[in-house]
């Protein structure tokens, strides 16, 4: 296991104090993750020594500035064992799927989605869309994905790898042997699962994936879509607009580049790119095995507390044996942004409350919105026993 200490010696923003003079206590990391101090120096470096636009002066400083994006490519292909042309920077996960429900021909077949899904990878499938809903385990039927698959009609499945509600883990293998049998193809939204798994885009088998680097420490306004290399080449642009095109002629007519440059219009976020491949090599450093042990030990622990010490069943949805963090709580009666503003204020806590982007889900559970506590690679124990002590404090206080 890596060194706890260490590691979080390396997030600036964890010596800091709240308002009421508490320390930092950082649970929102579903939300967005905190930076470390190599990603903080690299945009730093950036800014002051190598401002320019890529791909298109003739000058060092803009060679000095492609270097940097374009060896960025290399890194996220590394990090999800794809290969660079198959990678994709965009502004974030929402980005990646809406490019995917927008431009991938699905030549007027079904997608195949779920109730478990975020707002990003739900609202992109309004046509032709069939939600599949969760068991009591809180996982997809795949005899249900089966059944669907069997009408072929199918050109798309669109889930999440992790759900940013309750944290279960869907088998995208599973998903990914049966679409292919039916000739539909895979998005596996990664928005959660990047910061927390090893990804291997070749094992999982999928056609597309798409994350954020804001959650893995990077800066916010860069995210990363992988495409196999086949079907983002068949795909027409995005966004259409400098960078993304060959030729233009005076009628408006273009030659795109090739992928992934043809999706990537206009001046990028340069400096969260960059931002990115620091973050990416940190995890890489410390290892994404190491950092899923470390969560899965973290969210066991975390389970136990909330067990032993708040209400029976104020844990939204199924908790099994697939269940990492985050965890969505419900107490009734009571409003999540009351407790959230009482972690917040009295304690230096910081979580997230409402629906997180997830209102369908919560409408599927019955449940009316919740508290969530999501963790990363900078919390301990100690802190989550903290923040489920605040929690037994605040709904003693509020409920008196
Ligand atoms: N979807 C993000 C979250 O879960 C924003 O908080």
């Amino acid at each position: 296991m890596y060194d706890q200490i260490e590691i979080t010696s390396q997030f600036p923003i964890l010596n800091r104090t709240s308002p009421s003079g508490s320390p930092l206590i950082y649970l929102d990391s579903a939300a967005t993750a905190l930076k470390p101090q190599c990603v903080i120096d690299a945009v730093h470096e950036m800014l002051s020594q190598h401002t320019a636009n890529i791909h298109r002066s003739v000058h060092f400083l803009s060679d000095e500035a492609t270097d940097a994006y374009e060896g960025t490519r290399d890194i996220v292909a590394a990090f999800i064992n794809a290969e660079p042309n198959e990678i994709v920077f965009l502004r974030n996960t929402t980005e990646a799927l809406n490019l995917i429900a927008n431009n991938f021909d699905r030549k007027g077949r079904r997608v195949i989605s779920s109730y478990a899904e975020h707002h990003s990878n739900y609202l992109p499938w309004t046509d032709e869309v069939y939600r599949l809903s969760l068991n009591a385990a809180g996982q997809i039927d795949l005899q249900e994905l089966q059944r669907e698959l069997e009408k072929n009609d199918v050109g798309l499945i669109s889930l999440s790898q992790i759900s940013n509600v309750t944290g279960n883990i869907i088998d995208i293998k599973a998903v990914s042997v049966l679409a292919h049998q039916y000739g539909a193809k895979v998005l596996v939204d990664a928005a959660q699962s990047a910061p927390h798994l090893p990804i291997d885009v070749l094992e999982l088998d999928c056609d597309f994936l798409a994350f954020s680097g804001h959650k893995l420490g990077a800066p916010t306004g860069v995210g990363v879509l992988f495409g196999k290399a086949e079907l983002l080449e068949e795909m027409d642009l995005f966004l259409k607009g400098g960078s993304t095109i060959e030729e233009v002629s005076a009628d408006g007519t273009y030659i795109p580049k090739n992928a992934p440059w043809k999706f990537e219009a206009g001046t990028p976020a340069i400096e969260s790119v960059v931002g990115l491949s620091k973050a990416i090599t940190f995890l890489m450093n410390i290892g994404m095995d190491e950092v899923h042990a470390s969560f899965t030990q973290l969210s066991q622990f975390a389970l136990q507390e909330i067990q032993n010490k708040l209400p029976a069943g104020c844990i939204v949805g199924a908790v099994d044996k697939t269940s990492g963090g985050p965890f969505s709580l419900n107490f009734k009666g009571l409003s999540p942004h009351t407790l959230a503003r009482g972690l917040s204020d009295r304690y230096g806590i910081c979580v997230r409350s409402g629906f997180h982007c997830a209102q369908p889900l919560h409408d599927q559970l019955c449940v009316p919105a919740s508290l969530r506590i999501s963790f990363w690679i900078y919390n301990n124990e100690d802190e989550i026993s903290k923040t489920v002590d605040g929690i037994v404090q605040l709904t003693d206080i509020i409920s008196r």
